[in-house]
């Protein structure tokens, strides 16, 4: 029995994924296995970290301090082999809000954003929310497998002012590869488009899978790269809105950081603080357990969906805890699918298109909670494919 088999009363809590059901799917009575976040409980080092300092009774303004910054440092080096100037990192908020004052510090109305659909639904919004259009580099699904279409990437990073690029990548769960990396890096630096990397899926990887940051690949390419990061993922600790941008260029960061504090974003929130140092500097034997616990839970879903479901076939995830799951083989439309899952299965998760349309015809399942979870979840399948026969 693994510690992440006890279930979590998540009831009380305010949680999105919970309490936000009746107004995601119209009803509370589903099986919440959407929003990204896990069911599972934070490191215990995490917990005591913030339990002391709650119990000082003053939660005031709150500057980031040295032990913020070496954490991250150092959790860069160790886990991710990247070795980054301090100077370079930047406190946010979180990644979205991070990602939409990018595009309004470095580029001009008008200006393109290229993304690499089917992707991470706030993506989208960048160009319509900043009045800039948003360029598409769909990526190409063959064989069960997604790869990026690099004459097509060529074409559009040369109208492109900036490339957010999501690595890992959420939904389909790759883990790009180094010369990916650099074959997408080197045509942004031929072409003058700077590349924002969305790195907050980086430590849910698995073996064989490596993550790479793409600024570590050379001082070339850290030179026109934005990295975004967070512990939220990685120790399931959303809630406390905390996160960091990485730019090495000087200018760059000091043009982020006069928009940021154009809207007084500077303050920190005190537990965040709290929870990343602790995270990063102990956390790192509970994420090893965690991602033998995710990855069994990958399998238990694989070898499930194979034996009483082959109608609809998971995506292998290199990375993440959500499952990519291409459901066209159930012959339904989009809105059918939605349907046959909320009101038929009581299952609610988050619908292909949502992630543009490349999306149609899948599913994204998030597999971070106790097996038990999804063995109920798998149950409720096959009950509603049963009905539906
Ligand atoms: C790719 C990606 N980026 C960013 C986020 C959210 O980041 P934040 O909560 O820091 O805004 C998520 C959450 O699901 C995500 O999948």
């Amino acid at each position: 029995m693994s510690p992440f088999d006890t279930p979590v009363d998540r009831s009380g809590t305010y949680s999105v994924k919970y309490d936000g059901r009746k107004a995601k799917f119209g009803t509370d009575d589903v099986l919440p296995l959407w929003v990204a976040d896990m069911d599972l409980p934070a490191p215990e080092c995490v917990t005591d970290a913030l339990v002391i300092r709650a119990k000082h009774p003053v939660y005031g303004y709150t500057v980031y301090p040295d032990r913020f910054y070496d954490a991250i440092a150092h959790w860069m080096k160790h886990r991710h082999a990247w070795s980054l100037r301090k100077e370079a990192i930047v406190p946010i908020p979180g990644v979205v809000p991070a990602l939409n004052f990018l595009v309004t510090a470095l580029t001009e109305p008008g200006d393109a954003v290229l993304i690499q659909p089917p992707v991470y639904h706030p993506f989208f919004r960048l160009g319509k929310h900043h009045g800039r259009r948003l360029l598409e580099n769909p990526l190409i699904y063959e064989a069960g497998e997604y790869r990026i279409d690099f004459d097509d990437f060529r074409v559009k990073a040369k109208e492109a002012k900036l490339f957010v690029l999501c690595s890992p990548h959420n939904p389909v769960g790759r883990v790009w590869k180094q010369e990916e990396l650099e074959k997408m890096a080197a045509v942004c630096l031929e072409e003058g488009c700077l590349i924002v990397s969305d790195e907050v899926h980086a430590d849910i990887v698995y073996p064989p899978h490596r993550h790479t940051p793409v600024a570590a690949l050379s001082p070339d390419i850290s030179d026109i790269a934005i990295t975004l990061n967070a512990p939220s993922k990685t120790f399931n600790i959303a809630g406390l809105n905390t996160a960091y941008a990485i730019i090495e260029n000087d200018s760059i960061r000091r043009r982020f950081e006069t928009e940021l504090k154009r809207y007084d974003l500077t303050m920190g929130n005190l537990f965040g603080i709290e929870a990343l140092t602790a995270s990063y500097e102990c956390g790192e034997k509970w994420l090893e357990e965690l991602l033998v616990y995710l990855r069994e839970n990958i399998r238990f879903v694989t070898k499930f969906l194979a034996e009483h479901v082959p109608q609809i076939r998971p995506v292998t995830p290199e990375a993440t805890y959500l499952m990519w799951l291409d459901c066209r083989g159930l012959g339904m439309d989009d809105e059918a699918m939605e349907r046959f899952f909320v009101e038929k299965a009581k299952l609610g998760l988050n619908t292909g298109v949502s992630f543009g349309k490349e999306g149609s015809g899948f599913m994204r399942l998030n597999v971070g909670c106790p097996r038990a979870t999804l063995e109920e979840a798998m149950r409720r399948l096959k009950g509603a494919m049963e009905e539906d026969v």
